[in-house]
């Protein structure tokens, strides 16, 4: 069993889909990596800590690839990327099909097997391969510490000898996991925080990691754990009733998202405007269309003193442990495949099943095979019925 990792080329891309660590114990498992040289290199991880590891290091994606049975990557394979990849080869990824389409169907031209974290089910057994969930802990964690970073006031209370200073008041929209790590932070920094999520399991999650929770009386629960979008009334009688919220707080830190839909907007132009000079919105979704009305992602925009700023690819920024996350993530995807040392997915399992976009070059997955203008094939199948394997 071969595994393949190589240097992301994404502009703002910083991570590695394997750490000589988790590569370490890869190929204790019988594992063979081979990686591209200079891949760890932004991460921070050397190609002498993965030949210490065990692995090979290529000079170029090609060398790396060459024999692969899996290429493990961060960003979806772009088309020259997917061009590289052997015959058949199973690739694991960030693979949002809208975003990733001109590699898949290069990849489906490869007759290649392509694994979506975006699209694992979040399900107890999968918890230790949720991507999605290790690199919103990260991005979570960043926003704390970026929104500490900018404010030009203390977080916690301050009592000194020129008396004392108050808290920062910090309000968390969206109490998922990227919120609830930066209710955490903007705490363990000594914040007073607030949260508002529709989900009501998100009041107690909230409240548990030390916010008093805002309640709108706005629910709005979908499936599987995620919210759904908000209709356009009960979004207006939202943002009436978050206005006051928004213009108490010292810093908005912005974390909403629906599944396969833009960013709800949550902060108006005319909250920013009504917010006191020096304020601060951190737009965790800024990526994604942003909570903001009028953030950019990569950006400060400032408006009427406050400044919003909106993180673009946030997980890449802190490159070392979101990369060890995700590596582990992907050895464990990785474990669920193999059956007495050799690589043979079961694809009734249903994380499998779930994660699949493309089996054997054929697509496994509605929206891909719409988008790619192909028959739905799920695996398993020999083809021809169409079956349930969109999330
Ligand atoms: P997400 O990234 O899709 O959304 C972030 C948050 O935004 C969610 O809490 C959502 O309710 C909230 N949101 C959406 N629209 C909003 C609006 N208009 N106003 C305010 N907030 C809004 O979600 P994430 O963080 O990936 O996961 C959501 C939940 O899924 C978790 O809190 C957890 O309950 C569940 N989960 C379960 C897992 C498992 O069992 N394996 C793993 C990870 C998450």
């Amino acid at each position: 069993m071969k595994l393949a990792v190589v240097t992301e080329t994404g502009p703002t891309e910083r991570r590695v889909a394997m750490v000589p660590d988790v590569a370490q114990r890869l190929i204790g498992a019988g594992w063979e990596v081979s990686v591209q040289a200079g891949a760890g290199d932004a991460a921070w991880f050397t190609d002498d800590a993965y030949r210490q590891a065990g692995a090979t290091v290529g000079a170029d994606p090609s060398a790396a690839l060459q024999g692969a049975d899996v290429l493990a990557k961060v960003q979806p394979p772009t088309a020259e990327e997917a061009a590289l990849v052997p015959e058949g080869v199973i690739v694991l990824s960030f693979l949002q099909p809208a975003a990733a389409i001109d590699g898949l169907r290069v990849l489906a031209g490869r007759r290649a097997t392509a694994l979506s974290f975006d699209l694992l089910p979040r399900i107890s057994r999968a918890q230790s391969m949720d991507a999605l969930s290790s690199q919103a802990t990260v991005s979570g964690y960043r926003a704390g510490l970026w929104a500490a970073e900018y404010l030009d006031k203390f977080f916690p209370m301050f009592m000194t000898a020129a008396g004392t200073v108050p808290p920062a008041k910090v309000l968390v929209m969206g109490a998922g996991v990227a919120g609830l790590q930066a209710i955490a932070t903007a705490r363990r920094l000594g914040a007073v925080v607030r949260a508002y999520d529709v989900r009501a399991a998100a009041r107690e999650e909230a409240e548990s990691v030390g916010a008093s929770f805002v309640d709108l009386g706005v629910s709005a629960e979908g499936t599987g754990g995620y919210a759904r979008e908000l209709a356009p009334e009960e979004l207006r009688r939202q943002q009436e009733a978050l206005a006051a919220e928004v213009v108490a707080s010292d810093v908005v830190i912005t974390t909403a998202a629906v599944p396969g839909r833009p960013a709800p907007k949550l902060v108006t132009a005319e909250m920013v405007d009504r917010m006191a000079p020096g304020s601060l919105v951190v737009d965790l979704a800024a990526d994604s269309g942003g909570n903001c009305e009028i953030s950019e992602p990569g950006k400060v925009v400032e408006r009427t003193g406050t400044r919003v700023v909106g993180m673009a690819n946030p997980p890449s920024g802190m490159p070392t442990h979101a990369s060890l996350l995700y590596s582990r993530n992907v050895a464990n995807l990785l474990a669920l495949m193999v059956k007495e040392g050799a690589l043979a997915p079961d694809w009734g399992d249903e994380i499998l099943l779930g994660t699949c976009v493309l089996h054997e070059g054929r697509p496994a997955h509605g929206p891909t095979a719409e988008l790619l203008d192909m028959e739905l094939v799920p695996p398993g199948d020999g083809g021809g019925e169409s079956g349930g394997t969109e999330p």
